[in-house]
């Protein structure tokens, strides 16, 4: 294996710029202890493995903490840019069908330097995308972005950075033209989301890009990338609980009970999550980034129990032995689950759709 890797680009020496992230050998061999020490760990059992559930709470918070998050703010970690994507695009379809906007193929409008996985996610999820060229600059045409908005637009998406040209979208921009028409605004900080934090901070000159603009509805930001992580760990953070519902898949007609994600993949590898986590923490990454005490946010992420229905995964120690005696528990929790079900089902009901033209944040009696 070490022969294989003989003609491979030296990213140890700075040789190559994106695909390997490095920030030194401390860090990687942060990254590298925890990934060994929960190599086998599966995060779609958070419930068994508190752990991950810990970690991965842990670093929706420290990022919610760089990205300016309020108390609100929630969210969940994935395997990749790519897969916090396809979940921002998918809950700001989900948002604008509730809403009964959009039509059958709502629309998303961007600049021509955003990601394709953008386009990938418009492919799958049955979206349309308009992609307006830069102007002579290189910066978004803002004017132009603003003209292909319609009555079928649903969403708006921001790079920070973009990765054609490593610059900054004017966010505030994007965001006033989100409030007129009241559109869902993602921020795709995939590459800057945790290092712009630090370059402004060392006074880099970084136009606002965060949950510091109001009308940001969801940023994705990638721990694998400048975050310095194992790869297979991304983050994508909701501005509050209300455009986070749309989050979670919630499948229960599977006899071997209730199917409950925050993710697009079912297993998620735990040495990802771990890593992310002690990386972070490595790089005191739980510390605000005035050097003052600790994150003042408690954000909760999709592994919470807040959001997460508790599921049991381990027998109880008195488990039934006699058929009567199975019958009468199994009777029981059909009862729990209907009464539960008919709690939900109250709940959805007193649900008012989404205004039209009101950005997901002010909706009130949701969530
Ligand atoms: C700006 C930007 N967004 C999203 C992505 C997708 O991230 P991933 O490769 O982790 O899926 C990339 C990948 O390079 C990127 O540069």
């Amino acid at each position: 294996m070490e022969s294989a890797r003989a003609d491979d680009a030296d990213w140890r020496g700075g040789r190559i710029g994106v695909f390997v992230h490095y920030a030194g050998e401390d860090v990687l061999k942060v990254a590298k202890d925890a990934y060994a020490m929960f190599f086998t760990e599966n995060g779609l059992g958070p419930a068994a493995l508190k752990s991950l559930a810990k970690f991965e709470c842990e670093v929706v918070q420290m990022t919610a903490g760089l990205l300016s998050g309020g108390a609100g703010v929630r969210g969940t970690m994935t395997t990749g840019g790519t897969e916090s994507i396809l979940l921002a695009m998918k809950c700001a379809r989900d948002w604008a069908r509730a809403g009964n906007r959009g039509g059958a193929t709502p629309k998303v409008v961007y600049s021509e330097t955003t990601q394709p996985a953008f386009d990938k996610s418009a492919h799958l999820l049955g979206m349309e995308v308009v992609r307006v060229p830069v102007r002579a600059d290189l910066s978004p045409d803002i004017e132009g972005i603003a003209r292909a908005v319609d009555a079928r637009t649903v969403a708006l998406v921001a790079s920070a950075p973009n990765f054609p040209y490593g610059m900054v979208d004017p966010v505030r921009e994007y965001a006033a033209l989100a409030a007129k028409h009241g559109l869902w605004l993602h921020v795709d900080a995939c590459v800057g989301g945790y290092i712009a934090p630090f370059a402004r901070k060392l006074g880099r000159p970084i136009p606002d890009f965060d949950f510091a603009i109001p009308e940001v509805t969801t940023i994705s930001a990638d721990c694998h990338k400048y975050g310095y992580a194992a790869k297979g760990a991304s983050t994508l953070l909701f501005r509050d609980e209300t455009a986070f519902s749309h989050l979670a898949y919630d499948f229960s007609g599977w006899p071997r009970g209730r199917y409950f994600t925050h993710t697009f993949t079912s297993t998620r590898a735990g040495e990802a999550i771990a890593a992310a986590w002690a990386v972070m923490k490595h790089r005191d990454h739980d510390r605000r980034l005035d050097g003052g005490g600790d994150l003042h946010v408690a954000p909760h992420c999709g592994q919470c129990s807040r959001s997460r229905p508790k599921t049991r995964l381990s027998r109880r120690a008195s488990a039934p032995r006699s058929l009567s005696e199975r019958r009468a528990r199994a009777g029981r929790s059909r009862r729990c689950r209907r009464r539960w079900r008919r709690a939900r089902d109250r709940r959805w009901a007193s649900r008012s759709p989404a205004a039209p033209g009101r950005w997901p944040g002010r909706r009130r009696g949701t969530g």
